[in-house]
């Protein structure tokens, strides 16, 4: 066991026993209602992370962003992923690998030029392309709406292509970050389900079976009540937490899982600021709590042991420098509680984003740093 305060700063902490209690917390929900977790591994990039999850968790597969990740996960054992961005037909080649070589890789499209594209280079690679149609519930980004004309044109040109396979459909209601209350969330995760429902029986009275009905993002798994009809539901960032889930009211600030070591490298008395040597390369730019209720600038500060700094924020930063100081409405920071060599801990803003700065998580267990695990990151 290594001492937090000996490493080499900054460095991403991942604490182990939170982790796992959010990992069960939501395993427990999902199952309790019938559904089946694929979660979403974009979050950590982790075997180690992920060996949790199937630990702790009844797994139907996995949710990748990339297709780095799938092959990542695959060689350590995963068979069943489910590529969530739009497939090109310049990739094409790396799925069919990943198919030859055994894996259950089924991807998404919400166009019928991409459909004809990626027959094209399905037929060119002699392989069959499993497909699930990206559905648009909320208007947030990707996908085509429920109840328009495109949904059963595609899915007849998906069923009919010769080397594309019809398995369903997906969505991911990524409105619901925008949502101001629990409330708002609960109404948000029953539009997510039942907007995908509608699709679903509208193909169904065409002929056209949905074997896979995939919805799912934290807030709204969070919260969700009932999923009669959903086969599988792909959280992600609920691994680990953040600053934004907290905003939302999804999770608690003691369910954080991550959060970046740093050390005081000076002071600016007379503007009542601490310097740290972590910036928004160690947090990354990601500022999302600056449009909820609490801005938390780019983080917000803990004591080494855990212990939330309630008023103190790293309220600017630069590339590497940081700036720790007190939130508007209090009082300017006592220096002397801060002294230079001092190592802080700040939770970020949106994990997902934070986490891939780093090519390596400190595993943190009672305090100490148990352990190194790796994660990839790039495409
Ligand atoms: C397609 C898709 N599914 C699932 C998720 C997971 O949602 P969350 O990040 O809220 O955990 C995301 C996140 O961006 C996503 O893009």
């Amino acid at each position: 066991m290594t001492n937090i305060n000996s490493l080499t700063t900054p460095a991403l902490l991942l604490d182990r026993d939170r982790m796992c209690a959010n990992i069960e917390r939501m395993a427990r929900r999902i199952s309790a209602r019938g559904s089946r977790l694929r979660p979403h591994v974009k979050t950590h990039k982790s075997r180690q992370v992920l060996a949790d999850v199937r630990r702790l968790s009844e797994n139907h597969g996995i949710t990748v962003s990339t297709l780095k990740e799938a092959h990542y996960f695959f060689d350590g054992g995963e068979r069943d992923i489910l590529y969530t961005v739009g497939m090109t037909p310049d990739k094409v080649p790396l799925a069919a690998g990943l198919i030859q070589e055994g894996c259950e890789l089924t991807m998404v499209t919400d166009n019928l030029a991409m459909a004809n594209l990626l027959n094209s280079a399905a037929v060119s690679a002699n392989i069959v392309l499993p497909i699930l149609i990206e559905l648009d519930v909320d208007g947030h980004r990707s996908g085509i709406v429920p109840d328009g004309p495109e949904l059963l044109a595609l899915a007849r040109t998906l069923s009919a292509a010769s080397n594309l396979d019809l398995r369903g459909v997906m969505t991911h209601a990524g409105g619901s970050y925008n949502c101001r209350s629990l409330d708002e969330i609960r109404k948000h995760a029953k539009l997510e389900v039942d907007r995908t429902m509608l699709a679903v029986n509208r193909l169904g009275e065409e002929g056209l079976e949905c074997p896979v009905v995939s919805i799912g993002s934290t807030p709204t798994a969070a919260v969700v009540d009932d999923l009669s009809g959903i086969t599988e539901i792909r959280p992600g960032v609920y691994t680990f937490g953040d600053l934004f889930q907290v905003g939302l009211g999804t999770m608690r600030i003691d369910d954080i899982a991550i959060s970046i070591l740093t050390t005081v490298i000076g002071h600016q008395p007379e503007k009542g600021w601490v310097i740290v040597d972590a910036g928004w390369m160690a947090l990354s730019r990601d500022r999302g709590t600056a449009s909820q209720r609490v801005d938390q600038g780019y983080g917000l500060i803990c004591s080494l042991d855990g212990n939330v700094m309630e008023d103190v924020i790293m309220g600017s930063a630069n590339q590497e420098h940081g700036l720790l100081m007190a939130r508007v409405s209090a009082a300017p920071l006592d220096l002397a509680e801060f002294p230079v060599g001092s190592k802080w801990r700040v939770l970020p803003n949106h994990a997902c984003a934070t986490a891939g700065q780093y090519n390596h998580y400190q595993v943190i267990s009672q305090g100490s740093v148990a352990d190194e695990w790796s994660r990839i990151n790039g495409w």
